[in-house]
């Protein structure tokens, strides 16, 4: 029964009590005329629904006088009936002050995290005026306060045209003078009621990326064109022309040549594709320098058929930590290179030496040098100096993109210096912690196979 009450009726408890008030009253009112005292009686009857009536009068003036301000006035106190009515409105309002205090806290949060995005954002309403926006829109677009039009602040003749035009299924992209040598993409997105959001994004690196796919691939299709046009056209002289055995051979001769070319194009960019994609160099593995340096020397040796002496001088026995294929093929890139710009007699010097810690690898030759104007787009993918020469010797301006990329990969600096006329030195500067000290090197040459066996062998080829 008890649970009955609270639950079942506080109204008719409430009106139950105030019918028991008002039947007391006129059950003593009645008590008193049945003695015979009618003024008594009538006096108990005017009193006690005259003390009724002030009662709740004046609860309901203080109710009123606080429902005008509920939020500045206190709750006021009551008995009774009253009593209970007030607690219940005090028990809601605290519950309404917590929920209050628990949405704006969550509305703060997600305020100071949409101020951290990168991204611009602002919600416009129908008349594109601003409603709101984060920190970066602010920052790019220079946006204060609220309800001003958003071409107040995005001024750019593209932006109010994409406005006006209502397409925004596509974006804009545009350069903004808040950020000087970046692109932006602004795009509007509706949302279901009356409000849009212009997001602005960052697409400097995008496009960045975009124009380096398109410069990839017009400089590989026309490195490729140029061999495959003279292919062509000996072909077709040897299948048009009843040539001399002599004549004969040297076109053969040029197909083979250009062929070459296109074949070390296409292992170049592969090598590229697997330093790109490969994970990087072990750093615990030592690799020793010596014998790496000698087989590769010994090779160019070949190449250069007696023409340059070169000379190997490794002045540390310390080692290198990192991958034996990808040193191999920087080192063999820059002899390659010494060999084929230093005319016949000039010397080639390749050192290893530890310098304050530092691992030095140099080249150096004493060949045709490289004017200073060169020097800083040497390392970039088809750069030569003299396109021509290159292209004679079969170079496919390829080898110190990958040199730079293996340097890169160890945590290594490519330095070079040059003089016009006199030569060249190419030196990889490797940080300490990719030296290999010689006890390091033993240590690891006497451990099982299977255990030193990330360090590759070096007699792999880098491309797949
Ligand atoms: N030791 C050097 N002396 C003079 N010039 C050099 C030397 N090494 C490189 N260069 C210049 O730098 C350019 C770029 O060299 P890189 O090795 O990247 O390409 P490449 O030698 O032309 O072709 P390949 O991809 O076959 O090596 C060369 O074309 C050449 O002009
Ligand atoms: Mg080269």
């Amino acid at each position: 029964m008890s649970a009955l009450w609270p639950t079942a009726s506080r109204f008719e408890l409430i009106l139950f009590r105030t019918l028991l008030y008002v039947g007391a009253i006129a059950l003593a009112a009645a008590a008193l005329a049945w003695l015979h005292a009618p003024m008594a009686a009538m006096w108990v009857l005017i009193a006690g629904l005259a003390a009724l009536v002030a009662y709740h009068a004046t609860y309901l003036a203080r109710l009123h006088h606080w429902a005008a301000l509920p939020r500045q006035r206190e709750l006021p106190f009551g008995f009774g009936s009253w009593g209970h009515a007030f607690d219940r409105i005090n028990r809601h309002m605290r519950q309404d002050t917590n929920e209050r205090a628990e949405t704006s806290a969550e509305l703060e949060r997600l305020h100071a995290a949409v101020d951290l995005l990168p991204d611009g954002l602002v919600v416009l309403d129908r008349f594109d005026h601003v409603q709101w926006s984060n920190r970066s829109a602010q920052d790019l677009h220079g946006i204060f306060g609220t309800r001003r039009p958003i071409d107040h602040f995005v001024r750019q003749p593209e932006f109010l045209a994409y406005l006006r035009d209502g397409d925004f299924s596509r974006s804009v992209t545009m350069a903004l003078p808040s950020t000087p040598g970046h692109r932006f993409a602004l795009k509007i997105v509706p949302t279901d009621d009356a409000y849009r959001l212009l997001v602005t994004r960052d697409i400097t690196e995008t496009s960045r990326l975009e124009q380096m796919r398109r410069d990839f691939v017009a400089n590989v299709s026309h490195e490729i064109r140029t061999p495959l046009t003279v292919v062509a056209g000996f072909v077709e002289t040897l299948l048009d022309m009843e040539l001399p055995a002599e004549e004969r051979r040297r076109c053969l001769e040029m197909v083979q040549k250009q062929t070459a070319t296109m074949q070390r194009l296409v292992e170049d960019l592969l090598t590229l594709a697997t330093l790109e994609s490969a994970s990087l160099p072990p750093e615990h593995t030592g690799v020793p320098l010596e014998p790496l340096l000698q087989a590769v020397v010994a090779d160019v040796r070949a190449l250069s058929a007696g023409r340059h002496p070169i000379a190997l001088q490794i002045e540390s026995d310390a080692g290198l930590r990192g991958t034996p294929a990808e040193l191999d093929s920087a080192v063999r890139n820059l002899l390659t290179n010494a060999v084929r710009y230093t005319p016949d007699g000039g010397t080639i010097t390749v050192t290893w030496r530890v310098v304050d810690g530092e691992g030095v690898l140099s080249v150096r030759d004493t060949g045709i040098g490289i004017a200073a104007e060169h020097l800083p787009r040497l390392t970039e993918r088809f750069y030569r100096v003299d396109r021509g020469r290159s292209r004679d010797t079969g170079g496919t301006g390829l080898g110190l993109a990958i040199v730079k990329h293996v340097a890169q990969r160890h945590h290594a600096r490519l330095e070079i210096e040059s003089r016009v006329g006199y030569g060249s030195t190419f030196a990889l500067r490797f940080p300490s912690a990719r030296v290999a000290n010689a006890a390091s090197l033993k240590a690891a040459a006497e451990r099982p196979e299977d255990e030193s066996s990330d360090a590759g062998d070096p007699a792999q080829p880098l491309t797949a």
